[in-house]
């Protein structure tokens, strides 16, 4: 008998112990002695860390220790609103825990309807669909949209999720050099007139923070009939006037607008809209939206109530943008290498030499009682190794002062300036 209780003889199974050769496993041997080599340098394993304890959206408790998050996407604060909470704890005693369901059968209830009445208010578009994740939206649109003998055209900087939707369909994928107008010109004027072609874009890029040229981008697909996606996962809630993203504060007409619930609307989720007037055929063919359950009533119930907030969350984007500019002039005068010469986003990234600098780096920040992201290859572009920090609507000015005493100190202490 196996551990399941079932005889391996009835299941054709080989009793022998497996070669080395076939055991699936051994492909990941590399990953492992990397990580093993960071963590046997006696560091905090970056990859790894717990919050015992969050006490707004800019404190948690790390290990014991009061901590500034600077690396969390929370852009709006809205993790602990009070209107959200209550939205939240409504639907959860109201709705229960889950839905047990797919939204196709059993799992629409009323607040994921309610999120899709938020979303469109806050687009201003005919149509909204909410996935379980952003992730889940890439992978669902990207791959439904395109279909075998279409293109898919994308930045080579894009999203995982982009890439994974690519993947996940049967369209021809080509890339474009990132942010370059020319290029992706130049790519869609190779390919065949007839077939149908998505260009996939994204407002402002997480790896380095850098903001995409989407006017002149959408305009070159128009140009060949192409169709646009834009991911607006970094821009939400703080780009245009009505914080729609990037395409708004550009002034650009996108077909499908793709977001996710996990950054400025401060819980999880994802959901793409559009004024397409056949976009609802979308939940009848799309299958990261068929073949899964529903997100919990309490997440679209805080998701609907935040989104809702976001709206008319003018003083926040305000100082959003103040906190992202006094950061960004503050460390580019202590003399680091920024991923961007302007705070064009909340996202600042600080380039450095390699992975024992960066780890170094990031234990001296979080020692100090400051959490960043860290970001390695194959993510980061062109193989460099960065600390991210994203900064937040409710940072405060003493906070920053903080953080930025902090890394003059830590940048020092690694050689990262001089
Ligand atoms: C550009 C972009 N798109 C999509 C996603 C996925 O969002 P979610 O966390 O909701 O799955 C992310 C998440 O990091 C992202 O950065």
């Amino acid at each position: 008998m196996t551990e399941t209780g079932l005889q391996p003889e009835r299941l054709d199974l080989d009793p022998a112990p497996i070669a080395p050769e076939r055991d699936l496993m051994s492909k990941f041997d590399g990953l492992i002695a990397e990580r093993r080599a960071l963590i046997d340098t006696g560091v905090t394993d970056p990859f790894a860390i717990v919050m015992d304890e969050v006490r707004s959206p800019t404190v948690a408790v790390i290990g014991g220790r009061e901590t500034i998050l600077l690396g969390t996407y929370n852009y709006m604060g809205m993790t602990f609103d009070p209107d959200v909470l209550a939205a939240g704890h409504e639907a959860l005693a109201r709705f229960g825990s889950g839905t047990n369901g797919s939204r196709m059968l059993n799992g629409t209830f009323r607040d994921h309807m309610e999120a899709e009445e938020a979303l469109r208010e806050f687009y201003g578009t005919t149509g909204a669909i909410v996935f379980s994740t952003g992730y889940m939206a890439n992978l669902g649109m990207i791959s439904t949209l395109a279909a075998k003998g279409e293109y898919v055209i994308l930045d080579a900087d894009s999203h995982a999720s982009i890439y994974d939707g690519c993947a996940q369909g049967n369209a021809e994928i080509v890339r474009f050099r990132h942010n370059s107008v020319e290029d992706l010109d130049k790519r869609l004027g190779r390919l065949p007139r007839e077939p149908g072609k998505l260009v996939v874009l994204e407002g402002v890029y997480s790896m380095l923070g850098d903001v995409a040229p989407l006017k002149e981008m959408v305009a070159v697909a128009k140009r060949h009939g192409a169709m646009v996606l834009s991911d607006e996962a970094h821009s939400m809630g703080f780009y245009g006037p009505n914080g729609r993203g990037v395409y708004e504060a550009q002034g650009c007409d996108v077909d499908f607008v793709i977001g996710t619930f996990s950054k400025s609307v401060g819980t999880v989720g994802g959901f793409c809209v559009s004024n397409h007037p056949k976009f609802e055929a979308i939940r009848l063919a799309c299958r990261p939206y068929i073949f899964t359950a529903s997100l919990p009533p309490s997440v679209v119930a805080t998701a609907a109530a935040s989104i809702r907030k976001l709206r008319y969350a003018h003083n926040k984007r305000q100082h959003l943008w103040e906190n992202a500019r006094k950061l960004h002039a503050g460390l580019k005068q202590f003399g680091f290498q920024l991923g961007t010469d302007a705070p064009d986003s909340a996202i600042i990234a600080i380039i450095l030499e390699d992975q024992e600098q960066a780890v170094a780096m990031w234990q001296t920040l979080l020692h100090g009682g400051v959490y960043v992201n860290m970001a390695r290859p194959p993510a980061t572009p062109a193989g460099t190794y960065l600390l991210r920090c994203s900064l937040c609507a409710e940072h405060t000015t003493e906070q920053l002062d903080r953080v930025l005493a902090l890394f003059a100190k830590a940048g020092r202490t690694v050689g990262a300036i001089g």
